[in-house]
Formats: structure tokens, C-alpha cells, sequence
């Protein structure tokens, strides 16, 4: 089955085209950062009006990268929701009209789970990873799933506050490195000489022994000693500080899914996804702490991209008997992370959160 998938979630437009929810054809991606760069972060706005312009080259280019035209394709998969509402119904309506156009079935695709879909790309459709558990860390999300099957998420932790990779992101705007954070910050760490203790960093999400990420305090304790001893600072000191602040961030995701590891016997395999999961001091850590061998995709596909939006439409279509309801005309809609939960009850998958 050969579909097309379409992402416009956040600050990267994306067009992919992917055959069996693994091999890759295609890939597209016209990140948006230089543009968002000057605002410390992403402006909904004006990411909206970039997915705008670029869309439809993204999906000439993919469908000629993968020496395909329209006809050839069996379906399109687009990323329903959650993200930046104006920049979602940009792809949204785009893979409406497409779809209608060309009387192709359209499957509404979860942003979050298409990430640990994402993990699978290139692994051969006929390897089975199920049940497993899967961790999402991105930049709005920190959620840690059990999956009996490829279109069950059981959520079994996620963030009390912000993400874990916003909280590289603010972090990096306290430290002047810029945005996106997290390679930033990964690129600084790595100068510290392997000194991560240097500055004591807080635990209190540890010491409560529960199933929640939490990072807001973390990143209070940044902004404190930062303004303390900011800028009596070596290059050195400031390796040491990020590498501090990268081993509590991380710390927290390898510990929680070592007690998961615990609870879930029954777990096979461990995807890891997002774009977090391309900090390589993170496979690090894991290797250090957690037993389930994990799988992490290819660097490509940690951050956004289409490819993981096609994957997933793959796993939806093959999870849902009546495949009449990809077809149009279409009762549903792009959703912010605001209307989330609400939406994830009635979505094709059925599954929730
Ligand atoms: O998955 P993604 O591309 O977009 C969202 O869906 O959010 O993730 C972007 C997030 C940003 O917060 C970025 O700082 C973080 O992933 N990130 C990293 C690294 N590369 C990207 N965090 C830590 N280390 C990295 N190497
Ligand atoms: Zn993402």
C-alpha cells in the first residue's frame, strides 16, 4: 500500500511518500527555523503562512522523488491534530481537496503517535514489535505509552508542565544559544569534559516516585542560577551547566521508563521517538540503565517529517475494517493540543489516550 503523507503541525512542512509503512520513498521537509529564529520560537502566524507557500511544491517534490504521480498512490494520510491550529488546517485542507480531487481515501493521522510510528520506519513491515512501550519527547510532548498493538496507546506517564524538549528550548533562550535548543545544548554539553555533576541539579519528580515528567522546576532552577552566576561563567562552567541540566533532563525519561520496564513484563521491545531521541548522550544514558534493547529511528525521522504522518495512515487503515470512513466528504477536522482529549475519543482509531 503506497500513501502519501502530509505534515504541517508545527514549524517544518513535510510530504512523504511511504509503501507499507516502512519503506520510505520519498521524504520532503522545509524546516521553517531560520525563519522563526529571531523570535526565540515558533510564531503560529507566521508559520501558518509558510506552510502556505510551500505545501504544494513539498508534494510535487515528494511524489517525484518517488517517480509517482497521484494515480499510482493508494491514499493520503495528514496530520489531524494535536499542533498550531492555523499551520494544521493548511495540510489539513490541502489533503481534503487532494483527496476529494482525486477520489483517494484520507486518513486523519495523531501527530504524537505518528512519532513512535515514525521508529519503525525501515524496519521490514514483518517484524513484530508488539506489545511494547514507546516514548514520545518532543517539543510539546513527554509521553511514555504501553502499546499492545500498533494503534493502542495506553498512556502510562506523561509531563505535569512542560515538554522535555521545551524545556531544552527555554533553557538554551536563558543560556543565549538560540533555537531549537536541544542541539544546542547537546553540542555545549559535550564540551564539559564529562563533568555532568558540577552543578547539583533538583529531583523532586524522583523523590515522589510517581508516573509523571515534570520540568518546570528544573528549568526555574536554570533561570535561578543563571541569573546568580551567569555571567561569572567560564565556556567551561557553561559546558558544565548543560551537561548538568542535559543529565537531569534526560535522567527523568531513562528512569521512568526503567520502572515501566518493571510494570510492563510483558514489553518486547521499547520505540523511542521524537525529536529528542536524536541526542546521542540519551542513547547513552539508556543503554546504562534499561534492558529492553531500544529502537530509535533513524535521525531523519526524529524530528517532524512526512514520512512518520504516512506510516502511521498505513497502521490506521490496517487497524480499521470499514475503510469507508477515509472516504469523503469529511466529518472531522484539524484540532490544537487544547481540544486533545475530547477529540481523541471519536477519532478513527478509537483508542484515546
Ligand atoms: O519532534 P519535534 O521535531 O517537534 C515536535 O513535535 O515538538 O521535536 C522538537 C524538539 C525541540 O524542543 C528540540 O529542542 C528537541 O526536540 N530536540 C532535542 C534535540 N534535537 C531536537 N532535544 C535534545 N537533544 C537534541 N539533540
Ligand atoms: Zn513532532
Amino acid at each position: 500500500m503506497i500513501v502519501l503523507g502530509i505534515e504541517s503541525s508545527c514549524d517544518e512542512t513535510a510530504a512523504a511518500v511511504v509503501r507499507d509503512g516502512c519503506e520510505v520513498l520519498s521524504s520532503e521537509v522545509a524546516s521553517q527555523i531560520a525563519i522563526h529564529q529571531e523570535f526565540g520560537g515558533v510564531v503560529p502566524e507566521i508559520a501558518a503562512r509558510a506552510h502556505l507557500q510551500n505545501i504544494d511544491v513539498l508534494v510535487e517534490r515528494a511524489l517525484d522523488g518517488a517517480s509517482l504521480s497521484v494515480k499510482q498512490l493508494d491514499a493520503i494520510a495528514v496530520t489531524q491534530g494535536p499542533g498550531l491550529i492555523g499551520a494544521l488546517l493548511v495540510g489539513v485542507s490541502y489533503a481534503k481537496g487532494m483527496a476529494l480531487a482525486s477520489r483517494l481515501p484520507l486518513i486523519p493521522v495523531d501527530h504524537v503517535h505518528a512519532h513512535i510510528h515514525g521508529a519503525l520506519l525501515g524496519h521490514s513491515a514483518a517484524v513484530d514489535v508488539f506489545p511494547c512501550l514507546a516514548l514520545v519527547a518532543s517539543g510539546g510532548h513527554t509521553n511514555l505509552y504501553f502499546m499492545p498493538n500498533a494503534c493502542t496507546f495506553q498512556l502510562i506517564a506523561c509531563t505535569d508542565d512542560d515538554a522535555c524538549g521545551e524545556s531544552f528550548d527555554k533553557v538554551a533562550k536563558l543560556l543565549g544559544l538560540g533555537y531549537p535548543g536541544g542541539p544546542k545544548i547537546e553540542q555545549l554539553a559535550a564540551q564539559a569534559g564529562g563533568k555532568v555533576d558540577m552543578f547539583p541539579m533538583p529531583q523532586s519528580i524522583e523523590q515522589k516516585n510517581q508516573m509523571r515528567f515534570s520540568y518546570s522546576g528544573l528549568k526555574t532552577h536554570m533561570a535561578n542560577l543563571l541569573a546568580q552566576k551567569g555571567s561569572s561563567l567560564s565556556e567551561q562552567q557553561r559546558a558544565q551547566v548543560c551537561a548538568a541540566f542535559q543529565d537531569a533532563a534526560l535522567g527523568q525519561l531513562v528512569r521512568k521508563i526503567a520502572t515501566a520496564e518493571r510494570r510492563y513484563p510483558q514489553a518486547r521491545h521499547l520505540l523511542i521517538a521524537g525529536g529528542v531521541a536524536a541526542n546521542r548522550r540519551f542513547r547513552t544514558l539508556m543503554a546504562e540503565s534499561v534492558q529492553l534493547e531500544p529502537i530509535f529511528p533513524a535521525l531523519e525521522y526524529c524530528s517532524d517529517n512526512a514520512a512518520m504522518i504516512a506510516s502511521s495512515g498505513f497502521h490506521y487503515w490496517q487497524s480499521v475494517t470499514d475503510k469507508g470512513v477515509f472516504m469523503g466528504p469529511y466529518g472531522w477536522d484539524a484540532y490544537s493540543r487544547y481540544d486533545y482529549a475530547s477529540v481523541m475519543v471519536s477519532s478513527v482509531d478509537g483508542s484515546g489516550t
